[in-house]
């Protein structure tokens, strides 16, 4: 057993979520940004891979009013322990998790840490343990890299992508799904549209993931 998992993002138009430099820059606008924090007060947990902290350093909340009860759980994936110990994750806002490997002896005085996977972090079997634990609804904030790992293990259930009336350009700015991507047609992640909606000047993008 996993728990729900919702993948959540922003975009520019063109597809990219940061800068050609992979600093992180807001692609939402207000609305966005209220449908975010009423999103977050929905899940038990929030979570996002190092290479995200390690660029924008999310506190990754719930904005004051929309909390519903207390911070959802924060998780990050990094197997080697390389969270900045000044991270916004550690402030003590939130119960934090970090996923590393098993052979990573590092400890964080602010977080729990669950070593798991040989290499990276075993996201499946991570997922297990998360519902064991309580976590029915799991939001993905990203970055790039970890929404492949989740898309391509079938692990999402939905995905949802404010896109931006902007364009960023650049080769190698982060798009919103990363990693080494599909090699025939065949064997693209199959998505079905839900809803578009309007939202500002942009629009949002809701897929279910056909499995
Ligand atoms: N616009 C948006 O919605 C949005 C949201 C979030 C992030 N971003 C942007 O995305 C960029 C960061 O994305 P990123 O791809 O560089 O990093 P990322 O996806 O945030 O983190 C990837 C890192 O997580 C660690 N990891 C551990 N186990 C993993 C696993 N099983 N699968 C995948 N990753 C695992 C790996 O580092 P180790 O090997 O060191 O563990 C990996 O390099 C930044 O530019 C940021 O601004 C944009």
């Amino acid at each position: 057993m996993r728990p729900h998992v919702i993948v959540n993002a922003a975009m520019s138009a063109d597809g990219k979520i940061a800068l050609p430099s992979r600093t992180g820059v807001r692609i939402s606008n207000d609305d966005d940004l209220e449908r975010v924090h009423a999103l977050r007060a929905e899940c038990d947990a929030i979570l996002v891979g190092v290479g995200t902290v390690l660029m924008d350093d999310p506190d990754l909340t719930v904005k004051r009013g929309h909390a519903k009860g207390p911070n959802p759980l924060r998780i990050v994936l990094d197997s080697d322990g390389s969270t900045p110990e000044d991270a916004a994750v550690l402030d003590g806002a939130a119960p934090t998790l970090i996923a590393t490997n098993t052979s990573c002896a590092k400890t964080f005085p602010k977080a729990e840490v669950i070593r798991c996977g040989d290499d990276q972090v075993d996201v499946p079997k991570l997922l297990g343990i998360l519902h064991e634990r309580g976590v029915k609804r799991l939001l993905v904030e990203g970055g790039s890299t970890v929404n492949w790992t989740f898309l391509r293990a079938g692990l999402v259930d939905e995905l949802l992508v404010f896109t931006g009336s902007i364009v960023i350009g650049g080769h190698s700015t982060p798009t919103l799904v990363g990693g080494e991507g599909i090699k025939r047609l065949e064997d693209a992640i199959r998505l079905q549209l839900r809803r578009a909606t309007p939202l500002g000047d942009g629009v949002l993008l809701e897929y279910a993931v056909v499995r």
